[in-house]
């Protein structure tokens, strides 16, 4: 960890790859053993962050793949600084839904910039942070696709890309793990709940021990 005493957990994945189940799960779990957790997301954990959140996931028509990268990294800066910090300063857990992984993922290969200074601009952007431990919920982007039609929830500006963009997102997250193996947890999204969920304890129970 390269910021404060606290422990900084993140969840990446793709859309509908059921991270918000594990990350209640897991939010739970931590406070009955007593932890603090404050968890948040990105883009939008903060203030300035949720107006950025407006634009880059609900904006009607084009953004430049360049600004977009931008605005991401905009509000990672802000987010890192104003909220996850302070929060490992004092000595607790955050608990993180997506953070640059994503911006590797979906700007760098699914926009098709270069992953390695998507990569720089957000560790810029963060003053080189970077968490204890990602959890990666791996899926097919075709069963990501049903589960979300399921959901019959309007899609966001990323989440209405087409399946090669979410093939290549994939792709990337796999390869961010395979080359910080100590870093991320791949779990198999198709996986029971409890499963996955068991999977991620063992691991954090590891980290915080
Ligand atoms: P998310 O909050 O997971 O969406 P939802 O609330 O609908 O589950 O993420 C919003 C979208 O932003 C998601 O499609 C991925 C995308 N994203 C990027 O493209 N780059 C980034 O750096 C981040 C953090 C998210």
């Amino acid at each position: 960890m390269t910021a404060g005493r606290g422990a900084w957990i993140t969840l990446e994945g793709g859309d509908g790859s059921g991270k918000t189940t594990q990350s209640n799960l897991l939010a739970d779990w931590l406070a009955d053993a007593g932890h603090t957790v404050v968890r948040t997301r990105e883009p939008g954990g903060s203030e300035v962050g949720q107006l950025i959140r407006d634009i880059v996931l609900h904006h009607r028509g084009d953004i430049a793949p360049r600004a977009e990268a931008l605005l991401y990294a905009a509000d990672r800066a802000h987010h890192v600084a104003t909220v996850v910090r302070p929060a490992l300063e004092r000595g607790e857990i955050v608990l993180q839904d997506r953070y640059l992984d994503s911006s590797v993922a979906y700007q760098g290969a699914g926009r098709v910039l270069d992953g390695t200074e998507i990569r720089d601009l957000s560790l810029w952007a963060a003053e080189g942070a970077l968490p204890d431990l990602t959890l990666l919920l791996d899926l097919d982007p075709a069963a990501a696709r049903r589960r979300l039609d399921s959901a019959d929830k309007p899609f966001d500006r990323l989440e209405a890309e087409k399946a090669e963009f979410h093939g290549r997102v994939r792709d990337a997250y796999l390869a961010l793990a395979a080359a910080e193996p100590e870093r991320f947890l791949v779990l198999d999204a198709t996986a029971s709940v409890d499963d996955i969920a068991a999977q991620i304890r063992e691991r954090v129970a590891a980290l915080l021990d």
